[in-house]
Order: structure tokens, then C-alpha cells, then sequence
């Protein structure tokens, strides 16, 4: 029989049910707001975090969507309490809300620690806030529902669709390369960003809000409604619904976030040709709710998995034309059978009786098995000894010719140096060379910015080259292309591998082999090693020290080293 709580075994009964001067102190302050003994006797609390901002673009319906997860809330019978969390704008925040992700994860698991709330609504969608807010439900497990914020409709321009960032690279290079006019540049500016909602390319919002899907932290079919959709509205205040009965279940993130939910993930991301973003915060995820998987998993699956999602930057269409092509649910009931069909979600029904009736109603978005975008998933895992943790890179959005290459490295030392430098005609590069940007991973960057799409130079683009061989320990926006080797393991900054790259030394890529090789003896490695003075930290003090100190490398999900699961012989204080 399922689990039912009592009202008395609530958290919030801590706080409002008990006859005590505490609890008296907590009930007349509510009634300062104008709440009554109706609003919480015997009704779960819902915590509702909004990471809502008058500067995230991405989450500008949150100010309204907020008002019908409540109404979701008040029909099931529960207390909505509307709780703010930092919105991590992507375009925004410098120098990369990268540096922020465990801020806002940790912001979230210590509003729900420290509240009366009994179950919580996670409103997210902008890159960071997906995986922010799932790491911090994991780590504080009281049951949580995840409200994705939907896909922004698609851009245009003079009737042809504009994709977020992919065609702000596409038509940046265009400029550069004399192409468009400024006027044009202009047009693309004003008609690329169209709605509320987050990018509807498959970037990194698109690939985690899937995965968190596919995680089985929202209601079916969520991730893929378009933020001016009125079926977002419906599944918002279904959510609201859900989470009372979640709560009542006792249905808590650790129960959904198993080790099969996060290969069902791993599989999603693959088959949409996903972020390689989604590599470090699925990891991220899994540690923090105890699950052991590691970039292997990543590789493996992906070599099983086929991309059958036609999305750029990979493919040609965008998240609007994939929600009326089945979503998320018709892609899923496609690739069922590499999936865990018994992983519980969030409704409380296995994610393959969710897939019931699912159906895909058009072929060329979602793509048939024996027609597929690649036989093989969007992420290649390369080891060598430039790369000795790991790197990732996504050779779906690379050109063909580049996956084996062998060339001769330009290094920047630093992302002022490659700007400053990247035009100079008289730099030594050509299309063969291989560009290296050092000192932009997790602690160098810091935050690891999503420089990782390093610029081809301008003479080169004039002559027609869009690709080139790049490496860093940067990441790259999901949106971006190009045959770009990221997350590169240990980082420069650390004194990794990539730290004692010089010019002209000769680098090889070889994806089908997941090798990246630098051409250099071990004994002059050692040689440049012992050479090889640390750069100054970043941060004297304040929460950039605290990040310096304790960010774990890429190939480990980026998370505090005391943010992932803890000692379970330890248990956490009591609150009184
Ligand atoms: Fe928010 Fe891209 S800017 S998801």
C-alpha cells in the first residue's frame, strides 16, 4: 500500500501545530500577513522557488507562472509558500553563472532547510537553474517537483527561423566575413529572442530541462511545452497539484533520482544531441543524491545511443517545431527500449507507463530509428595525455574531416590574450593548426565560461574556413558548433596537461579512438612541469575564495566538495 503521511508528521507541523511560544510566534506572524489557522491546519506547505528576475529574459513568465502553481497548491488542498532564489540570466551574469551554480543549489537546499515547508515546486529552466535546483532537491530531499520554464518560440527573421546562439555565432561570422550588412545584423538582434522562455535550440536549457524529464523530476511531457504555450500554464498549476500529493506520499528525490533515472538521462541527452554541459551537471546530480556514475557512463552510453533528435545546432529545426512533434514523450517512447520503463517519476507512475500513447507526429524533427541523425549519441569522451581525467567534445556539431586530425597548437595563454590576438594577420595559423586556450576551467576561468567555441581567426574565415580543431578547459554553450574539445581534465590553471602546451607543438584529435594526444616526450612534459609557476588566485576573499577552494574538476560534475552526499552515519542537526 502506498505511503500516507499524517498531518502531524509534517515539517511544518514543527513550526505551525504545536502549542509552544515558538510556534505561537510562528502562527501570529503568518497572521500578520493575513493568514489564518484555514491556510495551514492540516495542509503540506509547499515551498515554491522562484528564480524569477526582472533580468532573466528566460524566466519573465515566472512573475505570472508563479500564480498558477499556486492555484495548483490552494486546489490540492496545500499552502503555497512563494520562496525567491537568485536567477542565474545566463546572458546576464559575468563572468559565467557557471561560477554560480553551486550558489544557487546551495541558496535553494538551505530555503527549504530552513522553512516551514513540507514539499517544494522548483521553478528553473535558464541553464544553471535546472541543475542548481535538482542538486539542491536531492541533497535536502523533501519531495520537489521541477517546472521547467519552457522553450521560447522560434526566432525570425526575413520568414526563416533563428535558433538562440547558433545563429548569433552563424551570423556574427557572416558580419565578420562581410556577408550581411550592419542593418541586417540589426534585424537578426531584434527578431532571435521572441517570447518569454529559454533558448529553443537543444543548448544546455533545453538538453537539462529534458533530462530532468527524463529524471522523472516533472510530469510528463513538461519540459517540452513552449513558455507562451497555454498548456505550460496547465502543466504549472498541475504541478501544483502534484507536489500536495507528492507530499502526502512522501515521495522524496532520492526515490526518483536512482542510478536507472540517471542513465535514462544520460540516454535522453545523447538521442537530442544534447549540451556537453549536460556531462558535468548530470554528474553533479547523481553525486549529490549518491549515485556513483562517472564520464565512462557518458561515453558508453553514447556509443549506444543514436541521435534521432533534429534539433540545431546538431540538426535543422527548433524546440517549437519538437513540442508539436511529439516532445520529449514521442522521443522517449522511440528510444524505450534502451530506457529503465520501471523508474519511478514524479507522478508517481513509472516513466514507461508514462510513455503510454506517446507518438511521434513527424518523422523529419524526431527522427525513426532506422533513420537517424548519427548511429552513435552527441558526446565523445577523448583520454590521452593532454587530457588524462578526461574531455569532452561533441562531434555531431563538428565537421566531418576534423574528427581525426593532427596540427600544430597556437596557444593563448589567457581569453585577453586570444582576444587580443585571435585577428592579428600576422599570426602563424592556418586551417591545420590547432588553437589552445589555457586557464578558463572550473578555478582558471573562473567559474569555466563558456569560451570554449574559441573564434577562427578573421584572414581564415575569409577564406571560407568555419572549422577548426579547439581546444580548452572551457565550456561551450549548448547552442554553439565546431569541432571544439572542452572540459578539459585537470584543468590548466591547476597545473594540468593543457598548462604545458607551447606553440607549434603538435596535437592529435582521433574521435573514433576518444584520444587526445600531445606529441611531446614524457621527459620534456616533466621538463615544462617542474618550470611551470601557478598563476595568482583569483579571489583574496569572499565567495570566489570559497569556490576556489573547494570546486571539484569537470570530469567530477563541478560541485563543492562538502555539497555532495554526505556521511549518512552523521546525521544532520535537528530544527527546533
Ligand atoms: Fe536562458 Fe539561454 S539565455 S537559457
Amino acid at each position: 500500500m502506498a505511503k500516507r503521511m499524517k498531518p502531524e508528521d509534517l515539517r511544518s507541523f514543527r513550526w505551525f501545530g504545536v502549542q509552544d511560544l515558538r510556534a505561537f510566534g510562528h502562527r501570529s506572524r503568518a497572521k500578520q500577513m493575513g493568514y489564518g489557522a484555514d491556510d495551514w491546519e492540516g495542509k503540506p506547505a509547499i515551498a515554491i522557488i522562484n528564480t524569477w528576475s526582472d533580468i532573466n529574459q528566460c524566466h519573465a513568465h515566472f512573475k505570472q507562472r508563479v500564480e498558477d502553481v499556486k492555484r495548483g497548491v490552494l486546489q490540492a488542498g496545500g499552502f503555497p509558500i512563494e520562496l525567491p532564489a537568485m536567477s542565474l540570466s545566463e546572458p546576464f551574469v559575468k563572468p559565467s553563472t557557471m561560477l554560480y551554480r553551486n550558489m544557487l543549489a546551495m541558496e535553494a537546499e538551505e530555503l527549504l532547510r530552513s522553512h516551514p515547508v513540507d514539499g517544494a515546486v522548483l521553478m528553473g529552466g535558464c541553464d544553471k537553474t535546472t541543475p542548481a535546483l535538482i542538486m539542491a532537491a536531492a541533497s535536502m530531499n523533501i519531495p520537489a517537483i521541477f517546472v521547467p520554464a519552457g522553450p521560447m518560440l522560434r526566432g525570425n527573421w526575413h520568414g526563416e527561423p533563428l535558433g538562440s546562439g547558433t545563429d548569433s555565432w552563424k551570423y556574427w561570422a557572416e558580419l565578420r566575413a562581410g556577408n550581411i550588412t550592419e542593418d541586417e545584423w540589426d534585424e537578426v538582434e531584434s527578431g532571435i529572442a521572441r517570447s518569454p522562455g529559454h533558448c529553443m535550440t537543444m543548448g544546455t536549457a533545453s538538453t537539462m530541462t529534458s533530462a530532468a524529464e527524463a529524471l522523472g523530476m516533472t510530469l510528463p511531457g513538461a519540459a517540452s511545452i513552449p513558455a507562451a504555450d497555454s498548456n505550460h500554464i496547465r502543466m504549472a498549476s498541475a504541478s501544483g497539484r502534484r507536489i500536495v500529493d507528492m507530499v502526502w506520499e512522501d515521495l522524496k528525490p532520492r526515490e526518483i533520482l536512482t542510478e536507472k533515472a540517471l542513465k535514462n538521462a544520460v540516454t535522453t541527452t545523447m538521442a537530442l544531441g544534447g549540451s556537453t554541459n549536460s556531462a558535468i551537471h548530470l554528474l553533479a546530480v547523481g553525486r549529490r543524491a549518491g549515485v556513483d556514475i562517472d564520464l565512462s557512463l557518458f561515453d558508453a552510453l553514447s556509443r549506444d545511443t543514436p541521435v534521432i533528435a533534429d534539433i540545431r545546432p546538431s540538426g535543422r529545426y527548433l524546440m517549437e517545431d519538437f513540442y508539436y512533434a511529439g516532445g520529449l514523450r514521442g522521443l522517449l517512447s522511440r528510444l524505450s527500449a534502451k530506457l529503465h520503463l520501471d523508474a519511478v517519476t514524479a507522478n508517481g507512475k513509472t516513466l514507461g507507463e508514462n510513455l503510454e500513447g506517446a507518438k511521434v507526429y513527424n518523422d523529419e524533427v524526431i527522427r525513426p530509428l532506422d533513420n537517424t541523425m548519427s548511429e552513435e549519441g552527441g558526446l565523445v569522451v577523448l583520454k590521452g595525455n593532454l587530457a588524462p581525467d578526461g574531455a569532452v567534445i561533441k562531434h555531431t556539431a563538428a565537421e566531418p574531416q576534423l574528427h581525426q586530425h593532427k596540427g600544430p597548437a597556437v596557444v593563448f595563454k589567457n581569453y585577453n590574450d586570444m582576444a587580443m590576438r585571435i585577428d592579428d594577420v600576422n599570426l602563424d595559423i592556418t586551417k591545420d593548426s590547432v588553437i589552445v586556450l589555457q586557464n578558463a576551467g572550473p578555478v582558471g576561468g573562473p567559474g569555466m565560461p563558456e569560451w570554449g567555441q574559441l573564434p577562427i581567426p578573421q584572414k581564415l574565415l575569409k577564406e571560407g574556413v568555419r572549422d577548426m580543431v579547439r581546444i580548452s578547459d572551457a565550456r561551450m554553450s549548448g547552442t554553439s558548433y565546431g569541432a571544439c574539445v572542452l572540459h578539459v581534465a585537470p584543468e590548466s590553471f591547476i597545473g594540468g596537461p593543457l598548462a604545458l602546451v607551447q606553440d607549434g607543438d603538435m596535437v592529435e584529435l582521433d574521435i573514433p579512438g576518444r584520444r587526445l594526444h600531445l606529441d611531446v616526450s614524457d621527459e620534456e612534459l616533466a621538463r615544462r612541469k617542474a618550470e611551470w609557476v601557478a598563476p595568482k588566485p583569483h579571489y583574496p576573499r569572499g565567495y570566489g575564495w570559497m569556490y576556489a577552494q573547494h570546486i571539484r574538476q569537470a570530469n567530477e560534475g563541478c560541485d563543492f566538495d562538502f555539497l555532495e552526499a554526505g556521511d549518512e552515519d552523521v546525521p544532520e542537526p535537528e530544527i527546533h
